[in-house]
């Protein structure tokens, strides 16, 4: 058996431009110096500077295995060096994604968010690494069941014979800091449950039932618990595992032809459709959003990251964009009405205390009394 290689997605917004838009290519280059710095002394065999929107993504190879020190440690003064140029350049919410000021050997509770898995490289390993922003980790689940559950979506549920066994999956309750793996298929629907709760249940891991192999991992980490108070949707990543057993490429990349609707739009408090795009269309604008989604495929080599292929740009996502355009139009309209904004207590931003406040002595109890009071009757 080969040796284990780690990949780690390790990502944080510490400065926007224009507003919450996108990473200024100044601190991408700096995220690079930094990076080329890790390669050079061996602390990790390879990298790829990603962003989405506001989000710069450290994709990473190496084989220190997940949760390592020395890996968390150099991405954290990664973003820390960003985020003191993010305030020279005056960008936006600088080291907005910087919770902590001491390191404390990992990156937990610290404001940035990783996904990592650990495995032994096949002959040839097609990976995909998911970038969001304007979104939280939950956004994952629809994708993923459909990758990993549904015959509907991926075919070789029912006609691979190294994948009909089906995927044992971590759902993880990011509100009681729980966690439970379902065996899929057989207990899709106790899974469902849950997962359709996508603010509080999110897909952690997915494993192959057949090989016992991680298949796929996504970030869970929720700024607003870690915070204690809302901070910021989560702008979740993801990394899959494709072909020879697992989904095959197209099957994992096929259920963001359908712009599902998400929570994170504009201030984190409204529902809008993940709409998938290239590379060069990840700038969240109008309204701030919406919110979008970007796939990097690569093919692993000893380590070596070879890509990335830039999945969505691709002809086959135009209709799917076009729909994202048309939800976009549609829910827009709804505008301060839920279901366009979040549910009350899902909001990143909340004038209620005050409002609440400001009419404590208006609001009269609706008694009979009252209500008779009001019609000049008395009772
Ligand atoms: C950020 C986001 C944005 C901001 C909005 C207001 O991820 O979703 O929509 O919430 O631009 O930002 P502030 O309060 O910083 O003016
Ligand atoms: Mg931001
Ligand atoms: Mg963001």
């Amino acid at each position: 058996m080969g040796e284990k290689i780690t990949l780690s997605i390790i990502k944080a917004d510490v400065g926007g431009f224009v507003g919450h838009s996108a990473v200024h290519p100044a601190l991408i280059e700096k995220a690079e110096e930094h990076a080329a710095k890790a390669k050079k002394n061996g602390i990790i065999i390879d990298y790829f500077c990603g962003h989405c929107g506001d989000d710069h993504a450290f994709i990473l190879t190496h084989k220190k295995g997940p949760g390592n020190e020395e890996i968390h440690k150099f991405t954290w003064d990664a973003f820390l060096d960003m985020t003191d140029l993010a305030h020279s350049l005056g960008l936006y919410g600088a080291g907005q994604d910087i919770l902590s000021d001491a390191f404390s050997g990992n990156l937990r509770g610290m404001g940035p968010g990783y996904a990592e898995m650990e495995f032994v490289e096949r002959q040839s390993e097609p990976i995909i690494c998911f970038l969001a922003d304007k979104t939280e980790p939950g956004a994952w689940n629809m994708p993923l069941y459909k990758m990993f559950c549904d015959p509907f979506n991926t075919a070789g549920l029912v006609i691979d014979s190294n994948m009909y066994q089906g995927f044992n999956i971590q759902v993880d309750d990011l509100k009681e800091a729980k966690k439970v793996t379902f065996d899929c298929p057989s207990e899709l629907y106790q899974m469902l449950a849950f997962i359709g709760a996508p603010g509080r249940f999110v897909i952690k891991h997915v494993y192959s039932k057949k090989t016992g192999e991680i298949a796929a991992v996504t970030s869970t980490q929720r700024l607003s618990f870690i915070a204690g108070k809302y901070v910021g949707k989560d702008d979740p990543v993801m990394a899959v595992r494709c072909q020879s057993g697992l989904p095959a490429v197209g099957e994992v990349v096929n259920p963001f032809a359908f712009p599902h609707l998400v929570a994170g739009w504009m201030r984190g408090s409204h529902h809008g459709p993940l709409m998938p795009v290239s590379m060069k269309d990840d700038h969240p604008t109008r309204f701030d959003g919406p919110p979008r989604v970007v796939a990097l495929g690569f093919q692993l080599k000893d380590g070596k990251l070879v890509g990335p292929r830039d999945m969505f740009a691709d002809v086959s996502y135009d209709r799917a964009r076009q729909i994202a355009n048309e939800m976009a139009d549609y829910l827009k309209a709804h505008g301060p009405f839920e279901p366009h904004r979040l549910p009350l207590d899902d909001m990143e931003y909340t004038t209620m205390p005050i409002v609440m406040e400001s009419l404590k002595d208006r609001w009269e109890t609706d008694t009979e009394e009252n209500k008779a009071k009001a019609s000049g009757k008395t009772i």
